[in-house]
C-alpha cells in the first residue's frame, strides 16, 4: 500500500518528541512498502504556509535521545485560528488546501491541549488526523501520562535536590517555582521525589497561614530550612476569589507567583526566603528512559492506526496499556489533579503541607 503522511509538532516543545516521531516513522517504513512522510516545519505554521520537507528514512535515525524537535515548533493559538492574519491568509482553508495539494492520507500531530483543539477542528473539516499527547504538564485528557512529563519531573527533582544543601547551610526558606501551566502534576511528582516540605498546586488554592505554621513548626523542631515546591499556576485562596482583572493588577507587582509568596513569608516568619525558577530548563535535553519507552510505544500505535485507516484518534496510555481515544473527547479538556486524588492524601499523611 502507498501512504502519504504529513507530520508536525505543535505548541511548547518537550522531551521525546523526536523519539515519538521515530516510532511512527520506523513502524510505517517497516510495515509498508511505499511511504512518503512530509514534515511540516514549525508546527501548524508549516501546514498553513506550505512549508514542509519530504523526509528521508535516515532523518528518523539517531534521534531517539535528542531533545527538542527536528521539525521545529510554534504556538498557533486556537482562539485566533479562524482569524485572517495581517498577511491575508485564512488559516483553516490554507491548512486544508496544503493537505489536499499533497494528497495526504493522514496528518500526524504531536501536540498538547491547544494543538488538540486545532486537530479536532481539522478532523471536523474532513481531514484524517491522528494525534500523540506531548507536554511536560501531563494535563491531556484521556492519557495517564504524556511524554515529556517524566523527563521534566527528573529535572525539577534535581533542582529540588540541589537546593537542599544550600538551604540547610543558610537556614533559609526556598521556593522552587516549577512549570505546569494550570496544573500541578509536575510540581506534585517532583515535590514528592525531591522531598519538598510544602507543595503548592493550582488545584488547591493555598492558605498562607498554613504555610507559615509549617515553617514555624519545622523551626521549633530544629529544622532550620524549608523547601517549598510551588507550581507556576498556584495562587492563594484570597487571590482565587479575585476577578481576572483584579488578579492581574495584584500580580503586576511581582515577576511571578513565588515572589509574592516570598514577600509574604519573609514578613510572617522573619526567616530569609529565596526563590529559584528552573524555567525552560525543565523542557530541555534528552528524554529519560520512561519517556523514550512511552513515546516509542505511542508512536508505534499511531502508525498502526494509520495502517488500519483508523483516523480521528489520539493514542494514549491508561494503566500502562496503549489505546486510543476520539480527538473530540480530548480537545478543549484539561486533566487537572482531583482534590481527592489519593496521592494528595498520602503526601499529607507523611506531613507534607499542601497549603490547606
Ligand atoms: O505547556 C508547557 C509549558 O512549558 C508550561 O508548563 C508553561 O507554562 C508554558 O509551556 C511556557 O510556555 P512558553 O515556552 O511559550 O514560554
Amino acid at each position: 500500500m502507498s501512504l502519504k503522511i504529513g507530520m508536525l509538532t505543535s505548541g511548547g516543545d518537550c522531551q521525546a518528541l523526536n523519539a515519538a516521531m521515530r516510532g511512527v516513522a520506523k513502524t510505517l517504513y517497516k510495515q509498508e512498502k511505499d511511504v512518503k512522510i512530509y514534515g511540516f516545519l514549525n508546527g501548524y505554521k508549516g501546514l498553513i504556509y506550505g512549508k514542509y520537507e519530504l523526509m528521508k528514512e535516515k532523518d528518523f535515525s539517531g534521534i531517539l535521545t535528542e531533545g527538542g524537535t527536528i521539525l521545529g515548533t510554534s504556538r498557533e493559538p486556537f482562539k485566533y485560528i479562524n482569524n485572517v492574519g495581517e498577511d491575508g491568509v485564512n488559516k483553516v482553508p490554507a491548512m486544508i488546501d496544503t493537505y489536499k495539494k499533497l494528497d495526504l492520507d493522514c496528518l500526524v500531530v504531536l501536540g498538547g491541549n491547544g494543538s488538540h483543539k486545532t486537530a479536532g477542528l481539522l478532523k471536523s473539516k474532513g481531514l484524517n488526523v491522528v494525534t500523540l499527547p506531548k507536554t511536560i504538564d501531563n494535563d491531556i485528557a484521556g492519557s495517564d501520562h504524556t511524554f515529556g512529563f517524566m523527563s521534566a519531573v527528573d529535572i525539577a527533582t534535581t533542582a529540588l535536590d540541589q537546593i537542599h544543601s544550600t538551604a540547610a547551610s543558610h537556614s533559609r526558606v526556598f521556593i522552587v517555582e516549577l512549570m505546569g501551566h494550570k496544573t500541578g502534576w509536575l510540581t506534585l511528582y517532583a515535590g514528592i521525589a525531591g522531598g519538598a516540605d510544602i507543595i503548592l498546586l493550582p488545584e488547591i488554592p493555598y492558605e498562607t497561614k498554613a504555610i507559615v505554621k509549617t515553617i514555624k513548626e519545622r523551626s521549633k523542631k530544629g529544622k532550620k530550612f524549608t523547601i517549598i515546591a510551588m507550581a507556576e499556576g498556584a495562587i492563594s485562596e484570597e487571590d482565587a476569589k479575585l476577578s481576572k482583572k483584579e488578579r492581574r493588577e495584584v500580580y503586576a507587582n511581582y515577576p511571578s507567583v513565588s515572589y509574592k509568596l516570598s514577600a509574604e513569608l519573609t514578613e510572617a516568619t522573619g526567616q530569609e526566603v529565596r526563590v529559584t525558577i528552573p524555567g525552560h530548563v525543565q523542557r530541555g535535553g534528552s528524554p529519560d528512559p520512561f519517556d523514550r519507552v512511552l513515546a516509542t510505544r505511542l508512536g508505534i500505535a499511531a502508525a498502526e492506526l494509520i495502517i488500519n485507516k483508523e483516523y480521528g484518534y489520539m493514542v494514549c496510555e491508561e494503566n500502562n496499556q496503549i489505546s486510543k481515544i476520539a480527538i473530540e473527547e480530548v480537545a478543549g479538556k484539561t486533566r487537572l489533579i482531583e482534590t481527592d486524588d489519593p496521592m494528595l492524601e498520602q503526601a499529607e499523611k507523611m506531613g507534607i503541607c499542601l497549603g490547606r
